[in-house]
């Protein structure tokens, strides 16, 4: 079947693996990479599928209803995957207009540039989909009280070695919203907003809520490309707090292959929750990084480990991040496919591969800023 989907972010991390995926898996879709390309956008991400005939890029603000509805019209679009946004905590931190702006107005613009195109069709809603990409901060933070570590209550392809849960509690698709971050107050406000035009005009819309992704063509102001590049370059490796704080790591094309899922077979109105059940600890995990980064480069075992610098915490730092994404596995069978210290040495190979797209980031500019955010740290 022939559909023309819209992917907005698709310059960027997740986006990018979004945008492969689909072009590359349905030859009959118009797909439409809408992005405005922000610092974190980065068309070369995408440069193995720019030349196909099922690609289009368009360079645009999801803040502008106008030219958005023009495009719906235009494209005759009948899908959306929204997944452009505003990501880095510690941006929004510093910055929190700029996120209210293009997570908040920016979703509400394409919300209301779809209902008007979608219901002024004489078969209106049929067949349409509205997929906003979320995060699992919007829940808030769950409590370490096993800091040590306990036999999870599951484990998937993708949980590690030896995995084990630093409390009892998880986020469910139940729990009640709790963002404590500008990002995610954000995030969980665009969120709110998405389920409210399913709830107020019949618009079927679905909400996914993610943990922490890793892999391929992240920006290097997240953890994990920013120490794997640190690492390479023998620079500090800054650790905020002591490094106690947990996230729950899934490999980016395992979520993409989620999106795939659940933009075809998900029901309306639902909200999944994904994650591979993958918990660490930032200082667990920055060894993992150090240990792999090492090996690969011919160092000798804990050669970077003098690069660890404790700093300031960030204000406000969620203590643990643990999602059940049981609903999703059993309902639509997804599985997360890649186990995590397997995908570790995949994307420390691939940064250290691709060290021209990194150093393309990291130079000039970026360093400039990069300097002045982490200043006084
Ligand atoms: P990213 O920062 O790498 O990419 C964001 C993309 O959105 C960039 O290409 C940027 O140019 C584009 N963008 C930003 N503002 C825009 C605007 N006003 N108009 C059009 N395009 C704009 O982000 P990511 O890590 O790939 O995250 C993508 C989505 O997934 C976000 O909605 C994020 O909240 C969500 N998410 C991310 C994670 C994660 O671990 N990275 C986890 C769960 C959910
Ligand atoms: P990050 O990749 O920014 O993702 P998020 O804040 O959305 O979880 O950070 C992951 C964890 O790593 C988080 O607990 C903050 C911590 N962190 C550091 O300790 N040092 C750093 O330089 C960065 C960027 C993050």
């Amino acid at each position: 079947m022939k559909r023309n989907i819209v992917i907005t972010g698709g310059a960027g991390f997740i986006g990018s693996h979004v945008v492969r995926l689909f072009v590359n898996k349905y030859p009959e879709y118009n797909i439409i990479n809408l992005d405005k390309l922000t610092y974190a956008g980065n068309l070369a991400n995408l440069k193995d599928i720019e030349d196909k005939p099922n690609y289009k890029f368009v360079k645009m603000d999801i803040c502008d209803f106008e030219a958005f509805y023009q495009l719906m019209q235009d494209e005759k679009i009948d899908g959306i995957i929204h997944l452009a946004a505003e990501s880095h905590v510690d941006r929004s931190i510093k910055d929190p207009f700029t996120f209210a702006k293009t997570n908040v107005m920016g979703t509400l613009a394409l919300l209301q540039a779809a209902k008007l195109y979608w219901e002024s069709l004489p078969e209106k809603y049929d067949g349409k989909r509205f997929y906003h990409i979320s995060t699992d901060e919007v829940y808030g933070a769950l409590s370490m009280n096993h800091p040590e570590g306990i036999e999870p209550p599951f484990k998937t392809a993708a949980s590690s070695e030896g995995h084990k849960a630093y409390g009892d509690d998880f986020f469910y698709e139940t729990t009640k919203y709790n963002p404590h971050s500008p990002y995610s107050a954000s995030k969980a406000s665009s969120d709110h907003f998405v389920r409210a035009y399913h709830d107020t005009y019949g618009m079927p819309t679905i909400v996914t809520n993610c943990s922490n992704n890793y892999g391929p063509y992240q920006f290097p102001e997240k953890l994990i490309p920013l120490f794997i590049n640190n690492i390479r370059n023998r620079k500090p490796l800054p650790v905020y707090g002591k490094g106690e704080n947990v996230r729950d790591w899934l490999y980016v094309e395992d979520h993409a292959r989620a999106i795939d899922t659940i933009f075809h077979e998900g029901r309306i109105n639902e909200t999944y929750n994904i994650g591979g059940f993958n918990e660490w600890k930032n200082i667990d995990l920055i060894k993992v990084m150090i240990k792999t980064v090492d090996k690969i480069l011919g160092n000798p075992e804990g050669h970077s480990l003098d690069l660890i610098t404790y700093v300031t915490d960030r204000l406000g730092h969620d203590a643990r991040y643990a999602i059940d994404s049981t609903k999703l596995q059993k309902e639509l069978g997804w599985e997360p496919s890649l186990q995590f210290e397997e995908g570790i040495e995949k994307t420390v190979r691939w940064y250290l591969d691709n060290q021209e797209w990194m150093d393309n980031i990291t130079s000039g500019e970026y360093e400039k800023y990069y300097q002045d955010m982490y200043k006084g740290r």
